[in-house]
Order: C-alpha cells, then sequence, then structure tokens
C-alpha cells in the first residue's frame, strides 16, 4: 500500500478489472470483472450458474473453453479498456482452443446485438438479469449460433442461487440485497442497464450471512445501488403487500445481519443522501459491528448542478444528513463520489463543490470527470458543455485536496488503538498482516502472533494518505 493508493480514478477498486479463479468440473471458465462491487458480485453468481454446469475457473485465458468479461458502462473510459481487451481476446481465440467468448453485465445491455453484429468480437451477449439462460445460451453458440438475452426483469434477484466466492481471501464477502435502481439521475446509464429496482427476500439474505459465517467469513457487504430505499413486502407507496408476511426497511434488515453473529462485521453501500433516514443512523450506533462508515456520494457541492443531476437533494440537505451522521455516530468515517465537469457547470459551482469538501472533510473519495452516456436524460436534455481539458483540471484539483483530506484523517488515527478485522498478509511484506478498522481504513502491521479472520487490538503509530501503519498490542 502506497500513498498513490487513493482510488481516486477507474482504474482502481471501482474499474479494476478482477480475474478470478475456482476450481472444480471439467470445462473451463476464464471469468473477468470490470466496475463496481455489484459487478464482482455478480460474477460469483455466474460461476455458482455455471459450476453446476460443469465450469471451473481458470486464471488462463489460453485453457478456457468460455471466455466471459462482465462488463462496466458507468463511463465511456470503462468501455473503451473493455473493447481493447475483447479485440486482444479475439487473438487469444485465434490460437488457443478457440473458445466462447462472451460480454456480460452493463455494457452487453447497454449495446446489446450491435456488440454481435458491428464488430464480430463476441459469441455471447447477455445482460444483468439475464444469467439463469447462460447454459442454453452456451448451448446456441456451441451449436453455431451467436446468442443474446438482455432481457431485465422486475423480479429477478437471484435469491437462491448460492454465490460461488471467488475472492480467496475467506474473510470477506458481499451480499447483494437489491438490484436494479429507480432513480434516474440525470448523467447515470444505470437505470438503463440494471433495469427496475427490487429488493431480495431478507430471509435469504440472513441465510447467507449465517453460512457465510460458519465458513469461517468475519465480514459482509450489503450490496445496492440504493441501499435506503430497501424493502420488503411494501410497495413504493408504502401499503403492506401481504399482511401476513413481515415487512423489513434497510435500518430492520441491517439488525438482521448484525444479529447473525457480534463477531460478524457489517458493511453496506451504496447510501442515497434524498433516502438515508436516522433510523439507519441509529441502527449503525446500536451495534458494534455494523461498521462506522457510510459511502454517502455527494456528485457536486452546488444546489443549482444537483438539480440538473436529477437528486433530489439540496447542498443544505447533503450537509444535514452529514450533521446526523456525526451527531448519531461519532468518529464514523464518510466516504463520496464526485463528478466534476457536469454540463454548465460554471467556475463558482465548481468551488461550491470545493467549498463542500471543505467543509465535510470527507476520509476518501472517488472522483470522476462527467463522461456524457448515450440515452440518459442529461444527454437528452443538456449540453456537454464544460471542455475537457477543464473538467480535467477541476478533477485534479479535488483530487489533490482530497489527498490532503485523506492524510489528515489518517493522521487523527495516529496514537490511537482500534479493533482490526485481520483480512489477510501484506502486499510489501511476508512478515506482515493488513486488515481494516470499523472506519475501513487498512492498517498494516508485524504478524507477531496473531492470526488471519481474528481481531486484534492496533495501536496505530505512523501513517500515509492511503495506509496506517501500527503495531500488535495485547
Ligand atoms: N460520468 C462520470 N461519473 C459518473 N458516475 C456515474 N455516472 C457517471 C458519468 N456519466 C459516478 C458517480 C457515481 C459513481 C458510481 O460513478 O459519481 O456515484
Ligand atoms: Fe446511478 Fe443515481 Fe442510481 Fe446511483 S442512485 S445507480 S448514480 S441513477
Amino acid at each position: 500500500m502506497t500513498e498513490n493508493n487513493i482510488k481516486e480514478i477507474d482504474e482502481s477498486v471501482q474499474g479494476t478489472a478482477t480475474m478470478i479463479e475456482q476450481n472444480a468440473g471439467t470445462r473451463k471458465l476464464y471469468l473477468e470483472s470490470y466496475g463496481c462491487q455489484m459487478n464482482f458480485s455478480d460474477s460469483e453468481i455466474v460461476a455458482s450458474i455455471l459450476a453446476d454446469e460443469g465450469y471451473a475457473t481458470t486464471k488462463d485465458s489460453e485453457e478456457a473453453d468460455l471466455i466471459l468479461l462482465n462488463t462496466c458502462a458507468i463511463r465511456d473510459n470503462a468501455e473503451q479498456r473493455i473493447r481493447n481487451r475483447l479485440v486482444h481476446l479475439k487473438t487469444v481465440k485465434e490460437k488457443s482452443k478457440k473458445p466462447v467468448i462472451g460480454v456480460l453485465g452493463c455494457m452487453a445491455e447497454r449495446l446489446k446485438k450491435n456488440l454481435l453484429e458491428e464488430e464480430k468480437l463476441v459469441d455471447l451477449v447477455v445482460g444483468p438479469d439475464a444469467y439463469r439462460s447462460l447454459p442454453s445460451l452456451i448451448e446456441e453458440v456451441e451449436g453455431g449460433q451467436k446468442a443474446v438475452n438482455v432481457l431485465l426483469s422486475r423480479e429477478e434477484t437471484y435469491a437462491d442461487v448460492s454465490p460461488v466466492r471467488l475472492d480467496k481471501n475467506g474473510i470477506t464477502a458481499f451480499i447483494s440485497i437489491m438490484r436494479g435502481c429507480d432513480n434516474m439521475c440525470s448523467f447515470c446509464v444505470v437505470p438503463f442497464t440494471r433495469g427496475r429496482e427490487r429488493s431480495r427476500d431478507p430471509k435469504s439474505i440472513v441465510k447467507e450471512a449465517e453460512e457465510l459465517f460458519q465458513m469461517g467469513y468475519r465480514e459482509v457487504t450489503l450490496l445496492g445501488q440504493n441501499v435506503d430505499s430497501y424493502r420488503w413486502n411494501v410497495n413504493s407507496k408504502g401499503e403492506i403487500l401481504d399482511s401476513n408476511c413481515e415487512t423489513v426497511n434497510f435500518a430492520e434488515l441491517l439488525e438482521k445481519v448484525a444479529l447473525v453473529n457480534p463477531d460478524l462485521r457489517v458493511r453496506f453501500s451504496t447510501s442515497h443522501p434524498k433516502d438515508m433516514t436516522d433510523d439507519v443512523l441509529r441502527m449503525i450506533a446500536k451495534y458494534k459491528n455494523i461498521c462506522d462508515y457510510i459511502h454517502l456520494p455527494v456528485q457536486s457541492g452546488s444546489s443549482e448542478i444537483l438539480k440538473k443531476m436529477n437528486r433530489g437533494y439540496s447542498r443544505e440537505w447533503y450537509l444535514d444528513r452529514i450533521e446526523a451522521i456525526k451527531s448519531i455516530i461519532p468518529g464514523c468515517a464518510i466516504s463520496t463520489d464526485i463528478i466534476t465537469g457536469f454540463c454548465g457547470e460554471t467556475d463558482d459551482q465548481h468551488n461550491e463543490t470545493v467549498s463542500l469538501m471543505e467543509q465535510v472533510e470527507f476520509d476518501f473519495a472517488y472522483m470522476f470527470a462527467y463522461s456524457e452516456r448515450p440515452k440518459t436524460l442529461a444527454e437528452r436534455k443538456y449540453e456537454d458543455d464544460v471542455p475537457e481539458q477543464l473538467k480535467k483540471e477541476r478533477l485534479k484539483e479535488v483530487i489533490e485536496l482530497q489527498r490532503e483530506h485523506s492524510l489528515k484523517s489518517h493522521q487523527k488515527f495516529v496514537g490511537n488503538t482500534y479493533e482490526i478485522l485481520i483480512e489477510g498478509v501484506s502486499k510489501k511484506s511476508k512478515e506482515q498482516y493488513f486488515g481494516r478498522t470499523s472506519q475501513n481504513t487498512v492498517v498494516v502491521f508485524d504478524k507477531e502472533n496473531t492470526k488471519k479472520g481474528t481481531y486484534v487490538k492496533v495501536k496505530i503509530t505512523d501513517c500515509t494518505a492511503a495506509t496506517l501503519f501500527g503495531k500488535v498490542v495485547s
């Protein structure tokens, strides 16, 4: 971990291509995931569906019978990277055992048949709600056809599919609690690629958390595009659907998962400022194992820009939510997402983002230059008129400011002792472990007699903007 590990641009956590391997079965599947945590979690569903068909994952694309890229369409540069990868894989196909090549996820949903017809790079195109049809689609391809299924669903949550855990650390896992998004932020392609919002049965979520705990996992992250709008057995007007069945909102779901075991840490992502209630905050404060960390994307510090973004809140509302977090959960870490150079953004409006950052002092931020996406409200309604150079300059400014804030946030940890969940061996030294504080900050320390997957108390002795360093205290 180094200082320049701050995850500010696509090629970091949000855009990392993750190559995945899991053994079992006879045919070989090579699966790469791009984009958000939700895509990573979906890949685990895909691996599970294909494991039932006898596919084992491999790290070597050249020995694969099936190559799948689970793709992201959130910004143009994410798509360009994937296109380049597909061109490269086509050459692999020509010289290896001629695998079937498929595109899954948001780019598949956005481009649909065009991916097959225009560019002839792939054999198979499957959208995020159609993974159950993968086995029959692969059969069609093996019979000499090209195959597409990009139907979106109002019901599919893959609740009954038991994900094959591909991350390998065996300590932290994602649990998808809902799919899709109904918010229609004007810059965002997600409502078009992932369809309508739907929540997953809470019983299947709790069961998955229990199974993970029994397997030795000690942290789960509950995933949704807007977890605060999670609701079970209640419609969008707040009416109960089945009076014989329990209703569950996000705060109640958090409690159910926290009660699985006090040694199971619970995280969640992503919260939405317009929907995040004090009930959720009180639940976080009530349970020690619900982590003191909230990712609350602001996108812009200007109320006018927020209105054009269709975010459903103002600068003042956002700052009120920050105050609520600080008063209900003292010491809670807060991270955010910021977009620079949205349509019509003036210097003054950009400066409002800078001043909001100065006021809040986020512990961490993901920052992006605005990238116009086809079919979105912004593409139809507003001109993408901030020059690329200016978007980049504004981005650079917020990245530099955030680096200062991240360092300042880390400096506050130094000298204090925190409970750390040990996740694995540090990349830099075999003699050191890394783990995380409840606030989601990475801590590196000498192993001494500690063990992966356990909680230890670590006194923080030093830090950079990305990492804390410490020493185990007995
Ligand atoms: N351009 C730039 N950033 C975007 N995001 C979403 N859509 C776009 C876009 N068109 C960012 C938002 C969101 C995060 C996941 O990606 O900040 O919160
Ligand atoms: Fe996109 Fe907004 Fe939904 Fe997030 S809440 S996925 S930014 S539309």
